[in-house]
């Protein structure tokens, strides 16, 4: 899969600085589950944009954080992402035979693999930032409080809930309904790992908070409008996935909602909104500018 040329310099450090770390918490298993480990490796080492990590590096960064007590929380939003991929992808689920520009997890190894590689990584998430020692014990229960909510009923499995409900029915959901699904299903995992940054820096002023709370929220709607735009408008093989899939299985996207010109308007007010919310904000606030700004502008 081509990484994009619009991936700003700090993406590119993200993705460099998370590899080794993903990598070194895939390394024992016991022997007969050396088959597990191999599919987890697998969906975690190939490819992937890092965003999730960028973001928790680049909060930390603003906030002061030294990079090193940020890696744990990069590695478990990583780990929870690609779970969340692995199933996704899954015949019950998207039916989708390729991923990050390589077979689908449950494609190259199987439907039962794929399913417990999902469920290792998402406890492996949680293991790696009870278990770093470098955070204080109050900072790791605040990430692992923080990763739990966005990945579980009230966060991705959650809006996963919602997409598979809609997904093929007649009926259309309001565009109220539409917006929880994307804050949820995709939006909730992004905005974690921005405030999970925070956390690891200790963030506590009230009214940055709230303006970095409003700039999340702005950027993980904005992620899952871009994904759905560029499902339909994409180049052929540039996403690394299957295009047109969301047509293909009557997916409630924004362009099949509102339209591609709607999609495309809200998608620019949801820019404008977080850059603003981050105007308030009197520090370096420059990466986390460019991660909004890749975004939207994202061409994979
Ligand atoms: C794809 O996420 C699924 C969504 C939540 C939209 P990404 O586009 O961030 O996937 P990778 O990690 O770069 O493969
Ligand atoms: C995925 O949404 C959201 C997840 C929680 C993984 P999509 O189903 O649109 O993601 P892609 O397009 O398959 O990457
Ligand atoms: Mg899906
Ligand atoms: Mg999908
Ligand atoms: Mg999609």
């Amino acid at each position: 899969m081509p990484m994009t040329m619009l991936a700003p310099d700090c993406l590119r450090a993200a993705q460099e600085r998370v590899l080794p770390q993903l990598t070194r918490y895939l390394q024992e298993a016991p022997m007969a589950a050396r088959r597990l480990l191999s599919a987890m490796s697998y969906a975690n080492l190939e490819g992937g944009k890092r965003l999730r990590a960028a973001l928790v590096y680049a909060a930390a960064k603003t906030f002061g954080a030294p990079l090193a007590h940020a890696d744990a929380a990069a590695v478990a939003v990583e780990f929870v992402h690609a779970y969340s991929l692995i199933h996704d992808d899954l015949p019950a689920m998207d039916d989708s035979p390729l991923r990050r520009g390589i077979a689908s997890c449950h494609i190259a190894y199987d439907e039962a693999t794929a399913i417990l590689a999902g469920d290792a990584l998402q406890a492996l998430a949680f293991e790696v930032l009870a278990n770093d020692e470098q955070l204080l014990v109050v900072t790791r229960l605040k990430l692992v409080q923080r990763l739990a909510k966005a990945s579980g009923l009230q966060g991705m499995a959650g809006g996963q809930m919602i997409d598979l409900i809609y997904t093929g029915s007649v009926e259309k959901p309001s565009l109220a309904e539409l917006q929880q699904m994307h804050r949820l299903k995709t939006g909730a995992l992004l905005e974690a790992s921005i405030l999970m940054g925070c956390d690891c820096a200790g963030l506590s002023a009230a009214l940055i908070r709230k303006s970095i709370s409003e700039y999340s929220k702005a950027l993980g709607l904005a992620y899952q409008i871009q994904d759905d735009i560029l499902d339909v408008v994409s180049v052929a093989g540039n996403l690394g996935k299957p295009q047109g899939r969301d047509a293909e299985l009557n997916k409630m996207t924004y362009p099949a909602v509102v339209g591609l010109d709607k999609a495309y308007e809200m998608r620019e007010e949801l820019y404008q909104h977080g850059i603003k919310a981050l105007e308030s904000i009197e520090l370096d606030t420059a990466q986390l500018q460019e991660l909004l700004c890749f975004v939207v502008r994202r061409d994979n």
